[in-house]
């Protein structure tokens, strides 16, 4: 039986209907409930509902065999998960904005305000900037409007939480997109399975 992370929400709820079409289906996940895990012993699967930034501890520490997460939570987690696959879809970027106008001042340290507090240090580091960084769970761009950081470092996706705020963007700097992840040692022993699923996510994804 191989265990599946799912992250709650739509990116979740497509890759379900794209496993459920090549043989993974569970219909007990399309009933109402407040159920966290799901079986279909039949298919050999079972699948964890798990908040989206969660999907790489529960992969990383073998709760779950693979998992589906985003490229931005992967790489703010520093999960050591393989990553099979790039699904293609759940498309966005990681981008800087500020508000329209914004002059950097590069004697000051700059207040970053985000939810990829690892990602932004790494960015700005490489930049050799010293920043301030400013730690939020949502609403990021209202932190700069409020004047409680200079910019952001947040996921731009249609640009229209930026446009309805008044932010520009200032640089984008991480293609982002769903990866099929999956635990290293059930790798190691769930090899086929693992293989087998992955082969046929591949053929499903791109067509
Ligand atoms: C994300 C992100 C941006 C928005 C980008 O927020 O943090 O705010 O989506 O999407 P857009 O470019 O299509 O407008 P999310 O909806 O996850 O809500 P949050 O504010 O609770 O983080």
């Amino acid at each position: 039986m191989l265990t599946v992370a799912l992250p709650k929400g739509r990116l979740g709820d497509r890759v379900f209907e794209l496993l459920a079409q090549i043989g993974y289906d569970c219909p007990e996940m399309r009933e109402e409930s407040r159920k966290l895990v799901f079986e279909n012993p039949a298919a050999g699967v079972r699948y964890l509902q798990v908040k989206p930034t969660d999907v790489p501890v529960y992969v990383e520490r073998g709760a779950a065999d693979v998992g589906i997460a985003g490229k931005d939570v992967l790489t703010e987690s520093g999960a050591a998960v393989y990553e099979l696959l790039d699904l293609g879809f759940g498309r966005c970027r990681m981008a800087v904005a500020a508000p329209r106008g914004f002059q950097e001042n590069p004697d000051r340290t700059l207040r970053v305000a985000t939810k990829f507090v690892n990602i932004a240090r790494a960015y700005y580091a490489q930049k050799g900037r010293s920043i301030d960084i400013i730690p939020l769970h949502g609403s990021i761009e209202l932190a700069p409007i409020m004047g409680l950081s200079d910019v952001i470092v947040d996921i731009v996706e249609s640009g229209n939480t930026l446009k309805e705020n008044d932010l520009v963007i200032l640089e984008e700097f991480m293609p982002i997109s769903a990866r099929l992840i999956a635990n290293r040692s059930a790798y190691q022993f769930k090899k086929d399975s693992i293989l087998n699923l992955c082969e046929q996510v591949k053929g499903a994804a791109l067509t």
